[in-house]
């Protein structure tokens, strides 16, 4: 029997208009399952908002280039959680959310560009001129999306939690969003495959906000870091007119 949770879940996304079953394969399954979703980078943004998808019922592998580290962590989230290492996590994901430091991502390319291709991959990384250096300039030459969707090539790449900082996620994504003064927190998100935006936009509800789709991959500079659409704890209309992107 399905549940009621995940056959909303699919009506939800049926009436979105978008193929269930290539962009969520769990969902498309006759089972109670939610989507697997692997987590490159358990830090500060990976570990925060992993958790709260683990909250939701996703079941969510949490990658580190040292899993026994993150043996406490999968103890004290149960049995949703698991640790692996970024390829791992990579195979067991239907969708990967990348948050390690920008300055990570050529390395991370040479390993894993070819097993991100054709993934849904949220991506979190910002760059910051003194711990992302050359990256930080490619980044101010080139924009954040189109560098990221350089080092990612084929990836269904949507940026996505980049745009406030975690302690804010973890507080305003609690218990679903539904404890927030004033309504959900919105959280800008980009990219350029409608199917990957779909999926990005219910993680983003998964976890306890609303999702407000900015544009294009080239639009998350209009949210990068650094720009006047940064930072904001807004709710989605709120967020939408401070963005200029109209009702
Ligand atoms: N902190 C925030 O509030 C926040 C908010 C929005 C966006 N971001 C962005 O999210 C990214 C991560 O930030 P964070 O604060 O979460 O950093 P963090 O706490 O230092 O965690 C980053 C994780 O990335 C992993 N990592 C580092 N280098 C790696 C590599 N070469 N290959 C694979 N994994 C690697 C590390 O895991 P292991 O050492 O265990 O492998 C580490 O746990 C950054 O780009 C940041 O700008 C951060």
């Amino acid at each position: 029997m399905r549940s009621d949770r995940t056959t909303r879940r699919a009506a939800l996304a049926l009436a979105a208009g978008f193929s269930v079953a290539a962009a969520l394969p769990a969902l498309a399954q006759d089972s109670p399952k939610k989507i697997r979703i692997g987590v490159i980078g358990a830090g500060n943004i990976g570990g925060t908002i992993g958790t709260l998808w683990v909250k939701d019922g996703h079941e969510v592998m949490f990658a580190s280039r040292h899993p026994e580290t993150l043996a406490p962590m999968i103890a004290e989230l149960g049995p949703k959680a698991k640790a692996g290492t970024p390829e791992e996590a990579i195979t067991f994901g239907d969708a990967v959310f990348v948050a390690v430091p920008y300055k990570a991502y050529p390395d991370l390319a040479k390993d894993l560009a070819a097993s991100l291709a054709g993934k849904v991959v949220l991506d979190a990384g910002n760059a910051t001129q003194k711990r992302d250096g050359a990256l930080y300039d490619e980044v101010q030459a080139n924009g954040i999306g189109t560098t990221s969707a350089k080092y990612f090539p084929g990836a269904k790449l949507v940026r996505a939690f980049n745009a406030a900082n975690y302690k804010v996620f973890a507080k305003a994504g609690a218990d679903g969003g539904k404890d927030r003064p004033g309504g959900r927190m919105a959280i800008p998100i980009a990219g350029d495959d409608p199917a990957a935006l779909k999926v990005a936009e219910g993680l983003v509800r998964d976890a306890g906000f609303d999702p407000v789709v900015v544009g294009p991959l080239k639009d998350a500079d209009k949210f990068a870091m650094g720009s006047s659409g940064f930072g904001h704890e807004a709710t989605a209309p709120e967020l939408r007119e401070k963005l200029g992107l109209g009702k």
